[in-house]
Order: C-alpha cells, then structure tokens, then sequence
C-alpha cells in the first residue's frame, strides 16, 4: 500500500515537473524563441529589407535614411547600447514602431519578431 503510495506520487511529480519544464516563460517577460539558423538567417533579411535603412547593415545607427531624417539612433554594435531594454520592449517597439520609426504590425509574424531582438542583440558579439 506504501508502496503504491509512493510510486504514484512520484510519478505524479515526474508528470508535473516535466510539465512545468516546457511551459514558455511568462509572455511579456522573456524571448520566447529558441533561435536556429534557419531563423536566424530569415531575421537577418527581414533586417536587410525592413531595417537597414535606418539602423544601418551592421546595427550600427548609419543608415541612408537614418541619415537624410537626421535621425540619432543608437549603435548596436556597442555591447551597452541595449542593456537597458528588455526582450519584450524591444519587440513591442518593433510590432508597434515608435517615433519615426514604423511597426512591422501584419507584416513579421511574432516568431519573426522575438527573432530580430535576437538578432540585434548578437549584433555587439561580432567584433
Ligand atoms: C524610418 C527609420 C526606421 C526604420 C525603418 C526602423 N527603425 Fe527602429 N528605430 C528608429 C528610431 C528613430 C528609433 C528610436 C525611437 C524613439 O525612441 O523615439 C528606433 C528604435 C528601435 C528599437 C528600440 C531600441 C532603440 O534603438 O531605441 C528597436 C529594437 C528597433 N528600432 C528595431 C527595428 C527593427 C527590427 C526594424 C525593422 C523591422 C526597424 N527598427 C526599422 C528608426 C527606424
């Protein structure tokens, strides 16, 4: 009897714990996303298409039009440049835009989305 107890209950917090372990964290909290390289290669030419033209190829705030709007933008190749946004307002700024900076709202899927705070966020780690 104790020990059918005890079988079940672990099984019980077997059952539990591998649930828990698969919930995404909390929405509004944190990425998401798991990147691959596939993702990866797919944010990089929504930002070559879409955001370029004012953060500049490289994230570093140099774009053309960044340039003709007179635009300040910040340098995301400086590993501080980010640190004081979290994942979720970044991808909020990107759905919605911000300023003079236009939302990408029905055009990236959220995927897409979670994906290019990814993105930018590797672009300081490239020397
Ligand atoms: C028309 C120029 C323009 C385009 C195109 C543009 N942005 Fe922006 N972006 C801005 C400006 C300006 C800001 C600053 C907004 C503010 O704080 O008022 C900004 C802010 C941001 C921020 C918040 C962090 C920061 O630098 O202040 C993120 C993240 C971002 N942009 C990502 C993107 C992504 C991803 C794309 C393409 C899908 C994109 N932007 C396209 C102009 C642009």
């Amino acid at each position: 009897m104790l020990r059918t107890f005890l079988l079940s209950s672990s099984l019980l917090l077997v059952c539990f714990l591998s649930v828990t372990a698969q919930e995404p964290p909390p929405a509004g909290q944190a990425n998401p996303v798991k990147p691959t390289p596939e993702s990866q290669a797919h944010a990089k030419k929504i930002w070559g298409y879409d955001c370029a033209l004012c953060h500049g190829e490289k994230g570093d705030g140099k774009g053309d039009v960044a340039d003709s709007m007179k635009l300040t933008l910040r340098d995301y190749t400086k590993p501080d440049s980010l640190k004081d946004m979290t994942d979720s307002q970044m991808f909020d700024i990107i759905v919605k835009g911000k300023g003079q900076m236009p939302g990408e709202e029905g055009r990236a899927k959220p995927d897409d989305v979670w994906n290019l705070v990814i993105y930018i966020r590797s672009m300081s780690k490239k020397g």
